[in-house]
């Protein structure tokens, strides 16, 4: 199962709730505009409807990344050389990461993921494709600098981060990944990075409310967690499934929007929200190539190779960490 957020440090008081949980959703529904970050969609049942999502015929992302993988080999292969250590920011994929690893003949595949149990499963998976290859695991939260193993010390870097997480972050958000990234790969690391492009709205929004109601599913599933989890009463019934483009930001965003007036309480505290307001509950920037391209330099990263599908749908970048510059 997936969860591509990374993210998932667990502190629980003394009765099992997850405490950092709690406190996001307590504030997030205090919030004049309720909220609650996306991370916490990834639960079992989450990250399985995750998995899920990325098979739905709408939801273009995932195949078509794993398009330019595979059609692209001999590229990555030449501009990226062999013998790098693989950084990846998560657990990897159990597609996208052996076509990288098989196109690039790295000399070390070192995966980064909070998830421990994870990890370990991914990876283990991982060596028995690639016997030979060193497999260095590492439990961290990769939002921060992360120390990476000793063994790879001397090994020239290429950091992997597919899937367009980064775009689940908002500009701040995602600025300050990119940078720790840097710092935890060092100058002269390349970044192998996936960016959702901006294309037709009616595509975009089916992506993220497919025919099926599986994204649907995803969403509303966190409203069970926190009535499992936070001994909320939640009427999951009375909310719906909303997939919005926002143009400003150039970004699809899911909410759940209540259908009547509702009221409810989570860890003891109550609210009420009105017939049409809604529970944030993730952002999805897409990017065209200038803006992929002034986000990763302002995370101090810059571009050298950009791959599109065929159908121009999907981006990979390649960028270099360079020395800071002092002038322009
Ligand atoms: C994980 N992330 C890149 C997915 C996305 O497309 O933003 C999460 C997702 N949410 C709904 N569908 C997929």
């Amino acid at each position: 199962m997936t969860n591509p957020t990374g993210l998932k440090l667990v502190e629980r008081d003394a009765s099992g709730v997850d405490t950092a949980f709690r406190a996001d959703v307590l504030a997030g529904l205090a919030e004049a505009q309720k909220a609650i970050p996306a991370r916490w969609f990834y639960d079992d049942a989450g990250s399985q409807l995750f998995e899920d999502i990325t098979r739905l015929p709408e939801y273009y992302p995932t195949r078509a990344e794993t398009e330019i993988l595979r059609e692209r080999a001999d590229e990555f292969a030449e501009l990226i050389g062999p013998g790098r250590a693989v950084v990846e920011f998560g657990s990897g994929s159990s597609v996208k990461t052996p076509l990288l690893l098989s196109a690039i003949k790295p000399s070390a595949y070192v995966p980064l993921d909070i998830a421990g149990d994870f990890l370990r499963a991914s990876s283990a998976a991982l060596a028995e494709k690639f016997p030979g290859l060193p497999v260095h695991p590492v439990e961290a939260d990769f939002m921060r600098r992360v120390e990476l193993p000793g063994e790879i010390a001397d090994l020239p870097k290429l950091g992997f981060f597919p899937g367009s997480t980064i775009g689940n972050m908002v500009a701040r958000t995602a600025t300050d990944l990119l940078r720790s990234m840097r710092e935890t790969l060092g100058v002269g690391a390349l970044l192998l990075i996936g960016m959702d492009l901006i294309k037709d709205e009616a595509v975009l929004k089916a992506a993220y409310d497919d025919a099926a109601g599986v994204t649907a599913k995803f969403n509303l599933n966190l409203l069970h967690r926190i009535n499992r989890e936070l001994g909320g009463n939640i009427p999951v019934d009375a909310f719906a499934h909303e997939a919005r483009w926002n143009d400003t930001y150039a970004r699809i965003e899911m909410h759940l929007v209540a259908k009547s007036d509702v009221r409810f309480s989570v860890s003891g505290q109550s609210f009420a929200m009105a017939e049409g307001e809604s529970i944030h509950t993730e952002n999805s920037h897409k990017f065209t190539r200038r803006t992929a391209y002034t986000l990763l330099a302002a995370g101090g990263w810059e571009p050298r190779a950009r791959w599109t599908d065929s159908e121009q749908r999907f981006s990979l970048l390649l960028a270099e960490a360079r020395p800071p510059r002092s002038a322009p």
